[in-house]
């Protein structure tokens, strides 16, 4: 198979661990005899050094372009003072937008080897953590419009948010169809008792939670839904919910799984082309140290082989990979613990190769 991908290396760590993750990509390609080849794209912060803007159209462009796009992470204190519109982040939403990519879907997934780096009580991890979030990535409040005028003598600021009803039906479906090859079990989280959004949002999932009938489901308040992630995870299978909600609740998910480093992501549109990042950020107080972990990463560079490019036994070999390098007792940092072994950013990557 020759594909080509699109590599946006980013802010921060990004570099780093996005070179882990490439590394393990020309090992699968070698093993499994495919030819990956990379472009690289400037999205971020080092894009606005380099070209005054996050997002380019010509990068757009090259990514639209490519079978698939991996991306470390973007942002950082140099470009906290810049007005919003022209933040790394925008460059960010940008391309999700441009490259239509309305579903995120982020696995909240307890490694067993790490279960001692849960915040929650040993009694709560015992009963499995295994839900994935599917978050609607280019709608609501993160894409209405954001104004800020002069009102009475004091400023005031809006940001509108909205939903139609197609937005929330083909993020609804990818919901639907994920929980039928998983646990089929769907809760789907709102605000419905505030919010017309919400109201709505509700609706179209009763629709076509009718459509599903084999499917096990639930409607959840967000501010519920935080209470029970830290009380009893085990409840969940697949959790559905607009763009804001699902920012937030899947940086709680991530963290009692033990840490979000090890965390990767997809975001899919229509066909295969597909935007894999792990989920957390640029962490810039560790960048150029060799200290951050590329498991998140590398667990979104065999997301794309499965999910964008149908290659399920690579991608089966490189999360074999890391449960043998984390069974060995390997850990970076964030997710160190007494007895094991503190390696560095690309020592794990050299393990992980060695293990592939
Ligand atoms: C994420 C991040 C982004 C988001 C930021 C960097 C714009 O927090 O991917 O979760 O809010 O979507
Ligand atoms: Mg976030």
């Amino acid at each position: 198979m020759e594909k080509q991908i699109a590599v946006i290396r980013g802010d921060g760590i990004g570099p780093e661990i996005v070179d882990q993750a490439l590394r393990v990509l020309d090992a699968v390609a070698e093993k499994y005899g495919h030819t990956f080849t990379y472009t690289d794209v400037d999205m971020g912060g080092v894009a606005i050094d380099k070209w005054g803007e996050a997002l380019p159209a010509a990068m757009l462009e090259k990514c639209l372009a490519a079978d698939s796009v991996l991306l470390g992470a973007v942002g950082g204190p140099k470009w906290d003072g810049l007005p919003g519109d022209k933040r790394p982040e925008k460059g960010l939403l940008a391309l999700r937008s441009g490259m239509g990519l309305y579903a995120n879907n982020r696995p909240a997934k307890l490694w067993p080897q790490l279960a001692a780096a849960s915040p929650l009580k040993p009694e709560i991890v015992e009963k499995g953590i295994d839900f994935l979030v599917v978050r609607e990535l280019i709608g609501g409040v993160y894409f209405g419009s954001h104004t800020t005028e002069e009102c009475g003598g004091e400023q005031k600021a809006t940001d509108v948010m909205s939903y139609a009803e197609h937005e929330i039906e083909r993020i609804g479906r990818i919901a639907f169809e994920t929980a039928r090859k998983r646990r089929n079990k769907v809760t789907s989280v709102d605000k419905a008792n505030v919010l017309d959004t919400s109201r709505l949002w509700r609706k179209v999932m009763h629709r076509l939670a009718e459509e599903y009938p084999d499917v096990e489901y639930t409607d959840m308040l967000v501010d519920n839904t935080a209470m029970q992630i830290v009380k009893d995870p085990s409840q969940f299978d697949v959790v559905v919910t607009e763009n804001m909600f699902g920012d937030i609740l899947s940086d709680e998910a991530s963290m009692i799984t033990g840490s979000i480093g090890m965390i990767p992501s997809s975001s899919l549109g229509e066909g295969s082309r597909g935007l894999y990042e792990p989920i957390h950020g640029s962490a810039p107080d560790i960048a150029g140290q060799n200290k951050a972990n590329p498991i998140g990463t590398i667990l979104s560079a065999a997301m794309m082989l499965k999910y964008s490019f149908d290659l399920d036994e690579e991608a089966a070999a490189i999360e074999a990979a890391v449960h043998k390098v984390l069974d060995a007792g390997l850990r970076t940092g964030d997710m160190m613990a007494e007895g094991c072994t503190l390696v560095s950013c690309s020592e794990m990557g050299d393990a992980i190769l060695k293990n592939l």
